[in-house]
């Protein structure tokens, strides 16, 4: 076929696949492109030019300029020629759309927030504390004496000028009861730092919640009805809980207490050391050293408490490495 018929064979092919198209968009559009895109019916015309002969070619030029021009005026009548540029039209609205992650909270905070919510409920108010101390309140008004192992470097980060990263929130104690005066009934949730080798189980920040209830005639049956209290909102009606007695030189008597995970599986051997329970926090109730470090006097008895959040976390979520927990890895978080 010489160029000339086929321009004119291109010419009606446009016209009757034209009639076809009206009112159908997307069929216009790809009209457009298949006659005046870039590698389109119109452009190989063009190409196809350089083999004719040199005396026929202006006449055949201006032929498919002539097409070209009416083709371009059509799609300018039918005001698709925007579907060239306009993607509105070119938009399938039955493909599947790009997905959005929306962030999702961090499961420390959601244990943090959750268990705080259950001592907001029964009369707590939430204290924050800082997360520089000095030894002062991480350890002398806790009674924690100067040769005490905590203290030593191998545990405490120092900073520069006697200052530190506090091990533990009890700290916050000391600066609540210091600008304020009996009752006191605070939790005060927030990351301690110590320095611990990096391991499946430790690291070097971690978070707790305090606890402390100062008036008069608080007593430890008070901390245990609480502790109870707490642990069957938290992890169920049916959980058993057990106290133990134990050491703390800011508490006396002393106490830790015990959850009963259960023995079912191997990894409940691993967690609970086969004896089927769970240390998840340490109380007692305020030993009269820290009263008067804060200068309260002796007619007020309290409780404190201090839980630890990532054991807590990992149970729930089923995390067997702590490091997750710190690691900003998307494909981790994603998953709460
Ligand atoms: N501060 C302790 C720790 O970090 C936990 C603790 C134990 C807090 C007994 C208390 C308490 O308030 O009474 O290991």
């Amino acid at each position: 076929m010489s160029l000339l018929n086929k321009i004119d064979s291109i010419q009606n092919k446009f016209s009757s696949e034209l009639s076809s198209a009206t009112n159908d968009s997307l069929k216009i559009s790809e009209l457009y492109n298949k006659y005046l895109g870039r590698k389109g019916l119109v452009s190989v015309l063009f190409s196809e030019l350089s083999n004719v002969d040199s005396k026929e070619k202006p006449i055949v030029g201006q032929k498919i300029n002539l097409l070209r021009n009416n083709i371009q005026k059509t799609f300018d009548k039918l005001d698709l020629n925007k579907a060239k540029t306009n993607s509105t039209s070119n938009v399938d609205l039955t493909l599947p759309g790009n997905h959005f992650f929306e962030g999702n909270i961090h499961p420390i905070t959601t244990v943090l927030n959750d268990i705080s919510d259950i001592f907001k409920s029964i009369g707590f108010s939430v204290f924050s504390g800082n997360e520089i101390e000095d030894e002062f309140y991480n350890f002398e008004a806790l009674n924690i004496p100067k040769h005490h192992p905590s203290r030593d470097m191998q545990d405490t980060y120092y900073l520069n000028n006697k200052k530190l990263l506090r091990t533990h929130t009890s700290a916050s104690q000391i600066h609540f009861m210091e600008n304020n005066t009996p009752p006191v009934k605070i939790i005060s949730p927030g990351r301690v730092y110590r320095n611990e080798d990096i391991s499946v189980r430790s690291y070097c920040l971690f978070h707790q919640i305090e606890g402390l209830y100062v008036d008069k005639n608080v007593s430890f049956s008070d901390l245990k009805g609480v502790m109870e209290y707490f642990s069957k909102k938290y992890f169920g009606k049916d959980v058993k809980i057990r106290f133990r007695p134990s050491y703390f030189p800011f508490t006396e008597p002393s106490a830790e207490m015990d959850i009963y995970w259960g023995l079912e599986s191997k990894s409940d051997y691993r967690i609970t050391k086969g004896t089927g329970w769970l240390e998840i926090l340490g109380c007692g109730m305020v030993d009269p050293e820290v009263f008067k470090a804060v200068k309260y006097d002796s007619s007020v008895t309290g409780y404190a408490f201090g839980l630890g959040i990532e054991r807590i976390a990992m149970l729930k979520y089923g995390i067997t490495d702590i490091r997750l927990l710190y690691e900003g890895d998307i494909r981790f978080l994603r998953q709460f």
